[in-house]
């Protein structure tokens, strides 16, 4: 189905674009038009497409310092005129004007004041949802019962057995793992800070000065020296692309400690 139409007059040398769109599209562009994109910070700064995260002793700073610009938004919330930041839970959802607050320090060992653990070789990552527009709303993976069949077995025990509270179900969930079994080996055990997910009382998601999209941290705990890690995350929400020639879903990267 095409969604636009992008129709050209031309006139010897002079062309005229008008964009056609079809009804449903412009009754609701906002959430129609959502791509939702699993992103990873840090990245490299070399702009050469890598996504290499090789941590060597003599070069932490540099990986704390791509994530303090990263995420100095957070670090350094703006304060606007006519919108609130207020703590959010599943029982307190914000109301209009209002935006709920990132906690720093929810990422408790994946702090700044820790060095992101870059120093100790036990990195942190952080995730982010991108490409969102004003009124996406997830649709739940919240039903024990209805799983999909490719999530990760250790994400639906703790979805089934850790979260009892079902509206705490209504949650993004994220899952990372070593891509090929050989990288699974070498990642080791992950922590996910503050919870294995983005909660549902962030969206739907605001086209808002001052609202910021949840953050997760994700430290991997002991990964193995001198190999090439080949990482996937992945963002759960019934509509967020998963297959394979649309990975936008997920993202994949790679971890070298020296
Ligand atoms: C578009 O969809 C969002 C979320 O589903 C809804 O909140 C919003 O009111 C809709 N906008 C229009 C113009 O229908
Ligand atoms: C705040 O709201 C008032 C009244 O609606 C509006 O005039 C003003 O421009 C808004 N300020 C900002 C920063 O959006
Ligand atoms: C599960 O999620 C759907 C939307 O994705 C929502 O409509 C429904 O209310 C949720 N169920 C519970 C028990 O909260
Ligand atoms: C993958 O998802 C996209 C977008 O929904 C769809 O167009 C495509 O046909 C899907 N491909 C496969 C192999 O399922």
């Amino acid at each position: 189905m095409f969604k636009e139409l992008r129709v050209f007059f031309c006139i010897i040398q002079f062309c005229a674009a008008l964009d056609i769109s079809s009804a449903r599209l412009n009754a609701n562009q906002s959430s129609e038009n959502s791509k939702p994109r699993l992103s990873v910070m840090p990245m490299p700064d070399t702009n050469d497409g890598s996504t290499l995260i090789w941590l060597r002793p003599q070069n932490y700073q540099n990986w704390k310092n791509i994530l303090l610009k990263d995420l100095d938004k957070y670090y350094h919330p703006k304060t606007t005129e006519n919108v609130t930041t207020v703590v959010c839970t599943h029982n307190r959802k914000p109301t209009k004007g209002q935006v709920c607050d990132v906690d720093i320090r929810e990422w408790d060992i994946c702090s700044k004041e820790n060095n992101f653990n870059y120093h100790r070789s036990a990195p942190c990552v952080f995730l982010k949802l991108n490409g969102l527009t004003d009124g996406w709303q997830p649709e739940y993976y919240n039903n024990t019962d209805d799983l999909p069949y490719d999530m990760p077995p250790e994400l639906k025990h703790h979805i089934i057995h850790e979260i009892t509270n079902p509206p705490k179900r209504n949650t993004v969930w994220v899952s990372c793992e070593g891509e090929y079994p050989v990288d699974v080996e070498f990642l080791g055990h992950i922590e996910y800070y503050p919870i294995q997910g983005f909660p549902g009382y962030y969206f739907p998601h605001k086209n808002l000065e001052g609202y910021l999209s949840p953050l997760l941290a994700v430290q991997f705990k002991r990964p193995r020296y001198g190999v090439v890690i080949n990482i996937e995350c992945r963002a759960w929400a019934k509509n967020i692309k998963y297959n394979r020639t649309d990975r936008s879903g997920s993202v994949h990267f790679e971890l070298l400690l020296d």
